[in-house]
């Protein structure tokens, strides 16, 4: 019997396959990693836009089973969703306190940051409207010039700690400018400044790395850090040997193959012009997928661990690809062909695309079919099922 997710699988244009023994493992790899300097550093999992595009839901659980006890979002609203499945755990809102939204915070236990003592003011009164102590983090800008207490905020907290009561804080945190440059000086600065805050404002824990800060070395561990993109498998050393497994698998079926003759053109606006009789498969995916228009004539799927490459222009739904070199029975329609994976990863499409790992991470489309592994061995068999389904549509 067919369960529903095979039936899903079938009915997909294409999968993605996401590995959290993968994402947990690179978790307790950055936790390992803050505690190699015999302090007790923790370790946080930033879980914004649905975990880059993996499934807070999914993820969230799975880490606090691996021991992850804090996390970051950066919408209100991604908060209450991930409160369904965290029922304990603090939930950091990074954006902020947003006028009007104190009691959605109460009610579903969340901790904003707050970011200038506007907000500030506002969740006191909150406090005192509650009649009860509400955990805050206090956001210090140590350079980034984007939300955060800035000089002026920050000395008006130094000067009169009172403005912290009725308040229970949490933490106090800032965020680093070009942390994966490891010789850019505004890294040193930064620490400095921030050093300077939490010397002057004792009392709370402090975190200022993010994934690549955390390669910077325990100076920049202080007593959290918040990784997020590492977590998924994007490089947080970008140059150098990534230390991160990957994370994700995309698959994209063959829908219909064609020859087309030398100088016929595929796609719109005509802007590929065959050189040769050319084999052309058209898969299962497209720009509103997150497959970037910017990838035309940049990028390649894998078919049988041979490069297929991308042709004419990214269409919404449908992307064609040149097959002529593939051996005809890999290529037939109903195959599944890889986007991403072993050969093709999210910082190598980045590159293709002119764009970073975030980016493609976080553009992973809506309508792909989700599939939760656990673990690599899982992967593998798991490939071997949708090939397996592949082999018998076609
Ligand atoms: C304030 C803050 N902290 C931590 C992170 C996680 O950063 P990264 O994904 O580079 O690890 C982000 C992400 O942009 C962030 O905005």
């Amino acid at each position: 019997m067919p369960s529903p997710d095979d039936d899903a699988a079938r009915r997909a244009g294409a999968i993605l396959t996401i590995d959290l023994g993968a994402i947990a493992a690179n978790w307790r790899g950055l936790h390992d990693a803050g505690r190699a300097s015999g302090r007790p550093v923790d370790c946080a999992a930033v879980l914004k836009a649905d975990a880059y595009g993996t499934g807070a839901a999914a993820v969230g659980p799975r880490l606090a089973a691996e021991g992850c006890r804090q996390f970051f979002v950066a919408h209100i609203d991604e908060a209450i969703a991930l409160r369904r499945v965290l029922a304990e755990h603090p939930i950091y809102v990074l954006n902020g306190l947003l006028a009007g939204t104190e009691g959605d915070f109460v009610e579903h236990n969340l901790t904003p940051v707050l970011n200038h003592l506007g907000q500030l003011n506002a969740w006191r009164a909150a406090a005192q409207r509650f009649n009860r102590p509400l955990d805050a983090v206090i956001h210090l800008d140590t350079g980034m010039n984007r939300l955060g207490f800035g000089p002026d905020d920050a000395q008006a907290l130094i000067n009169e700690r009172g403005r912290l009561r009725g308040l229970r804080l949490a933490l106090f945190m800032s965020h680093l400018v070009a942390s994966e440059e490891t010789a850019n000086p505004i890294n040193g600065e930064q620490l400095s400044r921030f050093r300077s805050f939490v010397k002057a404002m004792p009392g709370a824990p402090a975190s200022l790395a993010n994934s690549s800060g955390i390669f910077l070395g325990p100076d920049y561990h202080f007593d959290l850090m918040r990784p997020g993109a590492a977590l998924y498998g994007i490089n947080p050393l970008p140059g150098q040997a990534n230390p991160m497994l990957p994370t994700v698998t995309l698959q994209a079926r063959i829908l219909q193959t064609r020859r087309v003759d030398a100088l016929q053109t595929v796609g719109y606006g005509g802007a590929w012009r065959a050189a040769r009789s050319t084999r052309v498969a058209t898969i299962g995916l497209g720009y509103a997928d997150g497959y970037f228009r910017a990838l035309v004539n940049r990028s390649v799927v894998y078919i049988a661990q041979q490069p297929a490459p991308v042709i004419g222009r990214i269409s919404m739904d449908l992307v064609t690809i040149d097959v002529t070199d593939v051996a005809e029975a890999d290529s037939q329609p109903g195959a599944m062909v890889e986007v991403l994976g072993p050969h093709l990863t999210p910082d190598d499409i980045a590159k293709q695309a002119h764009t970073n790992g975030y980016e493609v991470m976080t553009s992973l489309g809506r309508r792909y079919h989700r599939v939760y592994v656990e673990g690599r061995d899982d992967h593998a068999d798991e490939a071997e099922v949708e090939d397996d389904a592949a082999g018998d549509a076609a």
